[in-house]
């Protein structure tokens, strides 16, 4: 089956020549992985200038808007991402549930909204009732669904295997046994490879770790020889 890595750059790095460095010192890897898909998810700012650095890159954004075009100041658009070569979205983190009172219903009219422009969205949860919320009449196998456990985020203490492995069955139960899920929360090189060998996920969201080349490198190194 295959493996996804999502890098979440988050709000980093602070300049374009910091991002264009961190994309060339990995870009290498993202293109030459077997069986699994990187993909790089930036500041909006900086997403057509890593296109340009490498044209088959996988990019994601990591907010939109619910709507096409108008009246909505301060926003992207679906039509827009899609036209900048973006085909991932993340919704529903939890950075922006707790900081920019995104709530589910919120994130249900960006999925459909998502899925109807043809972006493929990466649905952050930490619970059964936001998949439950978040995915309402919503064909559920076209959204790949991330475990992050809010206390693991940017912590430097990732969930347990077992414990993981625990919430993946508890979602697979509710989404069916073949549905992508991705585990998310201080994955680092040393314990990235447990989450799909011992938990069962296809793959996972990094964050910090996503900003270190070096540590991102091993990551993906570590994935195309599983
Ligand atoms: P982290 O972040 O890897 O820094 O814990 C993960 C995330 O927020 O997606």
């Amino acid at each position: 089956m295959k493996k996804f890595i999502i890098a979440n750059w988050k709000c980093n790095p602070t300049t374009l020549i910091k991002a264009k460095q961190l994309f060339n010192s990995i870009k290498k890897v993202s293109k030459n992985t077997k069986n699994t898909e990187v993909i790089i998810c930036p500041p909006f700012i900086y997403l057509k200038e890593i296109k340009k650095l490498q044209k088959e890159v996988k990019l994601g954004a990591q907010n939109y808007c619910w709507e096409e075009k108008g009246a909505f100041t301060g926003e992207i658009s679906p039509l827009m991402l899609k036209d900048l070569g973006c085909e991932y979205v993340i919704l529903g983190h939890s950075e922006r549930r707790k900081y920019f009172s995104e709530n589910d219903d919120l994130i249900n009219k960006r999925l459909k909204s998502a899925l109807k422009s043809g972006l493929k969205p990466i649905l952050c949860i930490d619970n059964i009732s936001q998949i439950k919320e978040g995915l309402k009449g919503i064909s559920k196998q076209k959204v790949i669904i991330a475990y992050e456990p809010i206390w693991a985020i940017g912590t430097g203490k990732a969930c347990g295997y077992k414990e993981a492995k625990k919430f993946n069955l508890l979602m697979k139960k509710a989404l069916g046994e073949r549905h992508i899920t991705l585990y998310g929360g201080s994955v680092n090189s040393q314990n990235a490879l447990g989450y799909i060998a011992d938990s069962g996920f296809q793959g996972l969201l990094i964050g910090g770790a996503s900003l270190n080349s070096k540590e991102f490198v091993k990551i993906v190194k570590l994935f195309s020889k599983i």
